[in-house]
């Protein structure tokens, strides 16, 4: 599979990342089915299926339950081989979602992840933004906060998972990546997308198949080709972050990746 350097930061991950919210978390989420939390074999054996397939990128963040604390006892050994994005600023319990995107905040989180994830460096820190893009940009020190431990080399890369258009261009000013919404029934972000291929800045896109919401008339072969190669056509496009935990589903995605990355598949 091919990979992306993001920015100019030296971290090159590959176009499809494994998105981990059911790794570690099954309510209080918007997917169509509910489902039970794979065990240790089934994620061991999904990582290995991505491994394989040449992925080296993999999405958490605090609030996705137990996600980075199976992820860190599961890499172990292998945690070199591994991209792993995180996120800061928001929280998740039982009650619900809690967000604080302050700098000392932020340090604490990722104290935390760093613990979660055994692990003694970060590769990708995301703001996991609430939807106030824009404090959290221009009144916040939450980005000097991430600066301050990118100089220090205890993440490597950073930026923000943006919810407004506004907020996706200030992150690509400001930041070395933003992640954004955009598949074939949401493209409003699709701004975001083409100021980052001006300012050759990272994009990792989220939702791609739209949170598994596939339009009943449509087969699921063509839906998940045609979601893929629609994402993938936009130039901005590091990595496509998307979530399984049906190694069925992942083979079909990643394999599906391989062909139109190797142009067998009709534009
Ligand atoms: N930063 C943020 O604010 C934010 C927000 C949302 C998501 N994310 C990240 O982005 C990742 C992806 O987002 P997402 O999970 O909302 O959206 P997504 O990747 O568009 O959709 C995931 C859903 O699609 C299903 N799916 C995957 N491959 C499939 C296939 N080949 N055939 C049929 N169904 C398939 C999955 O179910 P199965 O498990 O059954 O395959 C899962 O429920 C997340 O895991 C997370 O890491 C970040």
């Amino acid at each position: 599979m091919l990979q992306r350097q993001i920015a100019t930061t030296g971290c090159r991950v590959s176009a499809f990342g494994l998105g981990t919210v059911k790794f570690g978390r099954n309510s209080d989420l918007k997917y169509p089915n509910s489902f039970a939390l794979p065990d240790n074999r089934t994620i061991a054996n999904l990582l290995a299926i991505a491994r394989d397939h040449g992925v080296n990128l993999l999405d958490t963040a605090p609030s996705y339950g137990s996600s980075e604390e199976r992820l860190g006892a599961l890499l172990n050994s292998q945690r070199h081989h591994w991209v792993i994005s995180t996120k800061v600023g928001e929280t998740w319990s039982e009650k619900g979602s809690q967000f604080d995107f302050t700098g000392s905040a932020v340090e604490a989180s990722i104290t935390a992840s760093l613990k979660r994830l055994a692990t003694d460096y970060l590769d990708i820190v995301l703001v996991h933004s609430d939807g106030s893009d824009e404090k959290i940009i221009n009144e916040l020190d939450t980005l000097a906060t991430l600066e301050k431990l990118k100089s220090k080399g205890i993440i490597r890369c950073f930026g923000i998972s943006t919810k407004t258009i506004t907020g996706g261009m200030l992150a690509i000013e400001r930041c070395d990546l933003a992640m954004v919404a955009y598949n074939l029934t949401q493209q409003s972000e699709k701004p975001v997308l083409d100021y980052a291929v001006e300012l050759n800045k990272g994009i990792f896109i989220k939702k791609a198949l739209d949170s598994g919401n596939k339009p009943r008339h449509l087969d699921s072969k063509v839906w998940l080709q045609d979601a893929l190669q629609f994402v993938l056509n936009h130039p901005a496009v590091t990595s496509v972050i998307m979530g399984t935990i049906n190694p069925q589903h992942l083979k079909e995605n990643l394999e599906t990746i391989n062909q139109i990355q190797q142009g067998k598949l009709l534009a």
